[in-house]
């Protein structure tokens, strides 16, 4: 039985990403920060909807040092780590302080980087581990506004493209899904009018599903991906590409 962690599961993305995931008969680790409801509501009907598979929740505030070690420590088996994690700040780079920094840089990069290097054995060992980040089109674009965390996402592709060719020999890919703007709760206090003004941009005409960022992740995650690493593939209705 193949196991995946899933950071951020609690998220809209996260949980499209799990219900892809244990459609394809993975089991999971269902991470979660405050959310504990629905983490709970996730796991009781992934457990009711898969019987056979296992379905575990764990707790960690990423924004802190370490929470790398606390997370690890209660994987066992485990064969996939997609993270799915994120915040973001709304303001000019000379109003972001120090520690708004450390928390997106930790939470979205150092922490998940660091599960990579715990795991990185037992991602090995059946020759088919697989990672998956949730980067950003702002990673590959850029925005104003939300300087420091186009940067953090932009990290997380460089660290993908690097690591990629580092583990290709032990049978691990690594690669990113870089969504446009997708319907989430991180999405949700727009004006009707920047909302029209964001739609005008995008050639799709509408945002995201959280489920066709979801199905982007679950074809990497998949065997018919196995040819695949080191890729940054954006889900962005045409938006900035
Ligand atoms: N929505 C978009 O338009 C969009 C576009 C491009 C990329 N993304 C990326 O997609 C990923 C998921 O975003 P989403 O839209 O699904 O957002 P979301 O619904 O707000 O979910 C955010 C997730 O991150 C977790 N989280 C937040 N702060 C945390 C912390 N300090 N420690 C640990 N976990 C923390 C939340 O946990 P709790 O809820 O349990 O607290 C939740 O699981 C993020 O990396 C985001 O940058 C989103």
């Amino acid at each position: 039985m193949k196991h995946a962690l899933i950071l951020g599961a609690s998220g809209d993305i996260g949980t499209a990403c799990a219900r892809v995931l244990a459609a394809q008969g993975w089991s999971l680790y269902l991470h979660y920060f405050r959310n504990q409801d629905k983490i709970s509501a996730l796991q009781q009907q992934l457990i009711a909807d898969y019987p056979t598979q296992e379905f575990f929740v764990i707790q960690a505030d990423l924004n802190q040092a370490g929470a790398s070690d606390k997370i690890t420590k209660s994987l066992f088996n485990i064969d996939g780590v997609v993270v799915a994690n994120g915040q973001t700040i709304y303001q000019l780079l000379t109003e972001t302080t120090s520690h708004a920094m450390d928390d997106l840089w930790t939470s979205m990069l150092k922490n998940p980087v660091e599960i990579c290097q715990q795991v990185q054995a037992k991602l090995s060992r059946e020759h088919q581990g697989k990672i998956v980040f949730i980067g950003s089109v702002y990673g590959l674009q850029g925005s104003a506004m939300e300087v420091m965390y186009s940067t953090v996402k932009g990290a997380q592709h460089a660290f993908v493209k690097a690591y990629a060719q580092e583990v290709a020999s032990l049978g691990i890919t690594v690669n990113a899904v870089a969504p446009g703007a997708v319907a989430t709760q991180m999405n949700t206090d727009w004006t009707a009018e920047e909302m029209q003004e964001l739609l005008n941009e995008i050639p799709l005409n509408r945002m995201a599903k959280p489920e066709e960022i979801g199905a982007a992740v679950g074809f990497l995650m998949s065997k018919s991906a196995n040819y695949i690493t080191g890729t940054i593939l954006p889900v962005t209705g045409g938006w900035k590409v």
